[in-house]
This record gives structure tokens, C-alpha cells and sequence, in this order.
């Protein structure tokens, strides 16, 4: 087979003007021009709304090939940690970059674990919440309000042990923060970690123990939500991802960088999807389950409606995730004995969505989002939980970027425009006389 043979430059013509533009390749082949001179070579930008193509970033943390379907952390298949490794381990892998020794591993999940306690102080905050407020508003907000109690760990350039400890701390405390405001919206008290537990039995516990020491944690309830959060761990260049980086690269200190990474994952196109999924599903059924009038109107580009859970900016194939996530949810219904209606209308949808040559000719598959939030619901969570639980796992995700980032001495995210307003004109007094 012939080899596909890489150009050194690339050459840009604009008029009668003749430019190289370095060509970078990526560990994996990906291709890219190298424009970070365009400007000054020859007065122009380029534009790309929604960075459709833009890289704007080297990243060592996750691999994705959107066509093949292919998802890596580290390099390592996303298949593969989702069925041998856990939630912690895959954490200090999107951290530090290898896999840990026992020693290592042990060390890093004592370290987690001493630091699941909030200050007290951050309840009073917490407390003036009204009891139906969204579950994201107060994540963004709780963890925006951890900053003002560790002062010393505001400085994004601090020393790597400092550095450790925030992010260490910010893992620790998140699951912490995402119980209380479950046990808000119920109206019930909130639960203290108790240390004996590992991350997500801790996590299970404080969100639907009762009283202290009773809570037993089914095994397979525990096993599909650790799932779930290495599955959501990190997804590369993504609005909240590259959100976390653009604010971290104004220097601005790590809780401010995820609390932005948090507004950014609420939105109903990125991680406030599995929200809508759900609430897509009950109201197909509710409208006597017919899923043809539902595909039918996904496709009409007069009717606002989308298939919510279909689609993705990258994945022109099935997303890895979700063909976890589905394995998963019937692992999980029938190891509960649940049956959720909802369940069946999902896989119709599905079915009927991948037939038609809309969907197929727009290369739509279902996405992370579509099956998700039939285990959280089987769970026990409240629809409104969803998208927290998201932010839950992609928790590691973020503050390996925010780090690799700032490790990396990235400048100022500062993008530019082109201005298409009016051009200049003289003011004239019109309402202020
Ligand atoms: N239902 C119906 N049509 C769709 C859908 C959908 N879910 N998704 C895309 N399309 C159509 C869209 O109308 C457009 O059609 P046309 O070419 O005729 O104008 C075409 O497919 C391309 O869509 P796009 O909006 O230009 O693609 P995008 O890359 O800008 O958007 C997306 C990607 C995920 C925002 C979009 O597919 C979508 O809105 N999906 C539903 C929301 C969703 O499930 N979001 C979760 C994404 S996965 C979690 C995460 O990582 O954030």
C-alpha cells in the first residue's frame, strides 16, 4: 500500500502573496497547520465559529477519533478501564499520566479520602438556597465559595505539592457538595462522609444513607455508578473542558476555573443533555409512545425539537461510551429487577433513528447522554441530578487540563473577531437632551 506522505509546510496563496504555514502531527496522525504566525504574515485571522476546526491546544490527556470511534485516556482504551480499572485509579491516571503503583495508589486514595470533610462554615452558604433550586447552579456556586475558605491554595502557580493538594482536595469534596444538594432537594438533612467507604460507596452513602453506619450499598448499584464517572472522566476539547482552560489561562485559581467548567457542562447541548433525554423519553410516553412522530418531527427543521442523546460534534460514529452505557443499563435493570418503560422507548427511538437516512446521511448515533440517565433514574436520582453527576466524573478531567495547562505555561485565551457592526459614525443626542 502506498504510504501517505505528510507535507512539511503548508502553502498558503492570497493574492499574489505565497506563505508556509508549519504542518504538527500528532502522536495518533492528526493533522494540523500550524497558524500561530497567519497574522503576522499576512494581516489575516481565520474564522471558525464554534472551532469546528481549530485546534487550540497541544494535550497529552485523552485521545479521540471521532470517525473510527475510538476513545483513550493516556492511551489507554476507554473499554478497557471501564471494565478492569476503578474511578480512583483512572483519576490518577488523567492526573499524573501513568497508571499507579499499589504504593502510589494507596497513597493517592488516603490522601482523597482525608479530604472529604466540607467546612462547616460552607453549610451557611449552602443554606440559603431555596430547596428547589437547579442542583448545577448551586455546584457552580458551592464551588466557587470553597475558594474563599482555602486561601492559600488560590495561586495557580503555586509549587506541584500545593498544586496536589488543591486538586486533591477538590476531587475529595466534590462528592460531598453533589450529596448535600440531593438531601436539599428531598428536604432531608444532610450526611457527613464516613471514611471507611471508598469514593463512590462514600458518595452513595451520603446521598441516600439515612442515619449514620446503616447504609449498605448494593454492589451493582456501585459498580455502574463508578462506570458511569470513568466513562465521563475526560473528553478532550469540549465547551466545558476548554472552558476550565480558558478561564485557568488568565491565572485565575483552580475553583474558579471548574465552577466555569460547571456553568459551561449545564447547557442542554453539552452535559445538561442526559437532563433532557429523560425528559424527552416521559413525554414520548406520555404522548402514547409513538416514536415515528417523534423521529418525524426531530427532522422537521420548522419544529425546534431535537432527539436529545443523538448526535455529537466529533463521533461520525458510535460513541464508545454509549455502547458501554447501554450494555450497562441492562446489566443494571435486570440485576435490580426494574422494569422502566422508558427503557423500551429508548431502544425504538434508537432502532427507528439509525434506519432513517436523515440520521444516517448526518451520521447521528446515540451519544453518553441517551442511556445514562435511565441507570441514574434506576439509581434513585432525581432527573435534576443528572447533569451533577456528570460534572462529578468529568471532575478529573478538568483539573488534569487545568493543570497540563498551566504546566504548559499556555498564554491568555484571547480569540479574536471580525467585527460586522455599523462603521463609524458621529453621536447625535437622541434620548438625552
Ligand atoms: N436531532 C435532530 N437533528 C440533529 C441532531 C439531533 N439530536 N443533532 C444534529 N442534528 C442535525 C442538525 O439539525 C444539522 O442538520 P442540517 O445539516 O440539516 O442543518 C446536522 O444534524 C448537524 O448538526 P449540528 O447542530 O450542526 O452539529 P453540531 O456539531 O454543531 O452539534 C450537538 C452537536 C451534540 C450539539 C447536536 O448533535 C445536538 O444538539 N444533539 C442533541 C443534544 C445532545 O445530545 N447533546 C449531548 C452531546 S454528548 C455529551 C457531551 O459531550 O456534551
Amino acid at each position: 500500500m502506498k504510504q501517505k506522505v505528510i507535507p512539511q509546510n503548508a502553502l498558503l496563496k492570497l493574492g499574489d502573496k505565497e506563505v508556509e504555514l508549519p504542518v504538527v502531527i500528532g502522536t495518533e496522525g492528526e493533522e494540523s497547520i500550524d497558524i500561530n504566525k497567519l497574522r503576522d504574515l499576512t494581516g489575516y485571522i481565520t474564522l471558525d465559529s464554534g472551532y469546528k476546526n481549530t485546534g487550540a491546544t497541544k494535550s497529552a490527556i485523552t485521545f479521540l477519533d471521532g470517525e473510527l470511534g475510538i476513545l483513550r485516556y493516556r492511551g489507554y482504551p476507554i473499554e478497557q478501564l471501564a471494565e478492569k480499572s476503578n474511578f480512583m485509579e483512572v483519576a490518577y491516571l488523567l492526573f499524573y499520566g501513568e497508571l499507579p503503583t499499589a504504593d502510589e495508589y494507596s497513597d493517592f486514595v488516603e490522601k482523597t479520602t482525608k479530604h472529604t470533610l466540607v467546612h462547616e462554615d460552607v453549610k451557611k452558604f449552602f443554606e440559603g438556597f431555596p430547596s428547589n433550586a437547579h442542583p448545577m447552579g448551586q455546584l457552580c456556586s458551592l464551588m466557587c465559595t470553597l475558594s474563599s475558605f482555602y486561601p492559600d491554595s488560590l495561586n495557580p502557580n503555586a509549587g506541584k505539592e500545593e498544586i496536589d493538594l488543591t486538586m486533591i482536595r477538590i476531587l475529595a469534596k466534590m462528592p460531598t457538595l453533589v450529596s448535600w444538594i440531593h438531601k436539599k432537594s428531598i428536604g432531608h438533612q444532610v450526611m457527613y462522609p464516613l471514611n471507611k467507604y471508598d469514593y463512590v460507596t462514600n458518595f452513595l452513602y451520603m446521598t441516600f444513607g439515612m442515619r449514620s453506619e446503616d447504609y449498605i450499598a448494593d454492589p451493582v448499584i456501585v459498580d455502574a455508578l463508578d462506570k458511569l464517572l470513568i466513562l465521563h472522566a475526560d473528553h478532550e476539547q469540549n465547551c466545558s473542558t476548554s472552558t476550565v482552560r480558558m478561564v485557568g489561562s488568565s491565572q485565575a485559581n483552580p475553583y474558579a476555573s471548574v465552577a466555569a467548567g460547571v456553568a459551561a457542562l449545564w447547557g442542554p447541548l453539552h452535559g445538561g443533555a442526559n437532563q433532557q433525554v429523560i425528559e424527552m423519553l416521559e413525554k414520548i410516553k406520555s404522548d402514547g409512545g409513538n416514536v415515528a412522530k417523534w423521529v418525524e418531527k426531530a427532522k422537521d427543521k420548522n419544529d425546534p425539537f431535537r432527539l436529545m442523546g443523538f448526535g455529537h460534534r466529533v463521533y461520525k460514529n458510535f460513541d464508545p461510551r454509549a455502547k458501554i452505557i447501554k450494555q450497562a443499563c441492562d446489566n443494571v435493570l435486570s440485576k435490580l429487577g426494574i422494569h422502566d418503560p422508558i427503557l423500551d422507548i429508548a431502544k425504538q427511538l434508537e432502532e427507528a433513528a439509525l434506519k432513517d437516512e436523515y440520521f444516517v446521511e448526518r451520521k447521528l448515533y446515540p451519544n453518553v447522554d441517551f442511556y445514562s440517565g435511565i441507570i441514574y433514574r434506576a439509581i434513585g436520582f432525581p432527573t435534576e441530578m443528572f447533569t451533577v453527576l456528570f460534572a462529578l466524573g468529568r471532575l478529573p478531567g478538568w483539573l488534569s487540563q487545568w493543570k497540563e495547562m498551566r504546566e504548559s505555561n499556555e498564554p491568555i485565551g484571547r480569540p479574536r473577531q471580525i467585527y460586522v457592526g455599523a462603521t463609524e459614525r458621529d453621536y447625535m443626542n437622541i434620548a438625552i437632551r
